[in-house]
Formats: C-alpha cells, structure tokens, sequence
C-alpha cells in the first residue's frame, strides 16, 4: 500500500470514529428514537407505548444522555420500569447491550437487563436514575 494511500485511510478512520463520537452514535449500540423527549431541564420525557422494545416485560433500550451520561429503561413488570445509568461502576466506561443485558467491553463486567451486577470488576450495580411515571409518560432524571 502506497504511502499516500495508507494516510487516507487513516484520515477516514479517524474521520468516521469522530463523527461517531459527535453523534453519539459510538456510546450506545441500542437507543430508542420514538417516543424520547428531551425536556428543557435536561430530563427525559418517554412515551412508552412508543417504545418498541418495552413493549414486553424485560426489555430494555437506552434512551438517551442526561447531562451526559447515558440512561436506558427496562420494564420489569406489567407496569413498572427502572431507568439506571449506562456508565459502568468500575471505571465510567459506557456498557453496551448485549442480548438480555449489559456488558462492559473494557474489562468484562456484566450486567442483568435492569442494571444488577452479574459479573465484576465493578462491584455495584447501574446506578438507578429517578423514574416517574404517569398515563403512560416516563420522567426520566
Ligand atoms: S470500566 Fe467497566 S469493567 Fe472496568
């Protein structure tokens, strides 16, 4: 590969990762779009019977950042839901997920779909974030 061939491919790679990171779209594999409103103080506002994948009782989505860190619900029950934080306990790094849970790509630690720790480094579950619900609208933060 010649030199100048070698430093566009650097330069698009680094390019892409950026407009990732911009967009956001690098820290959380998995959001809900419909139904997710950002409130003028920073809250969240979600319509849940626009979320699709609460539609069943152990799913879970993110949905979004509150002051930058990222938030996802879970329905645990007919009607309850939990809404925790995406950083992981250990070392702040954002989880991804995967299948019905959460894993920590940079040191393994994994997690259960409403946030409880499965498997360490860290040794605390997501931490909860204040949810209250009323005639089917989530208040997130
Ligand atoms: S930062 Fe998540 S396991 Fe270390």
């Amino acid at each position: 590969m010649s030199q100048d061939r070698e430093i566009n491919r650097r330069a698009l790679l680094s390019g892409a990762c950026a407009l990732l990171a911009l967009t956001g779209l690098g820290t959380i594999p998995a959001s809900a779009s419909n139904g997710v409103r950002k409130l003028r103080n920073g809250r969240l506002s979600v319509k849940l019977k626009s979320v699709p994948e609460l539609s069943k009782v152990g799913g879970s989505v993110g949905i979004g950042d509150i002051k930058g860190d990222p938030v996802a619900i879970t329905r645990t029950g007919k009607k309850s839901y939990v809404a925790f934080s995406l950083s992981c306990p250990h070392q702040k790094v954002t989880v991804s997920q995967e299948g019905n849970g959460w894993v920590c790509d940079a040191h393994g630690s994994e997690f259960e779909a409403d946030g409880s720790l499965v498997l360490g480094p860290a040794t605390k579950r997501l931490a909860r974030v204040p949810i209250r619900i009323s005639r089917g609208v989530a208040k997130v933060g």
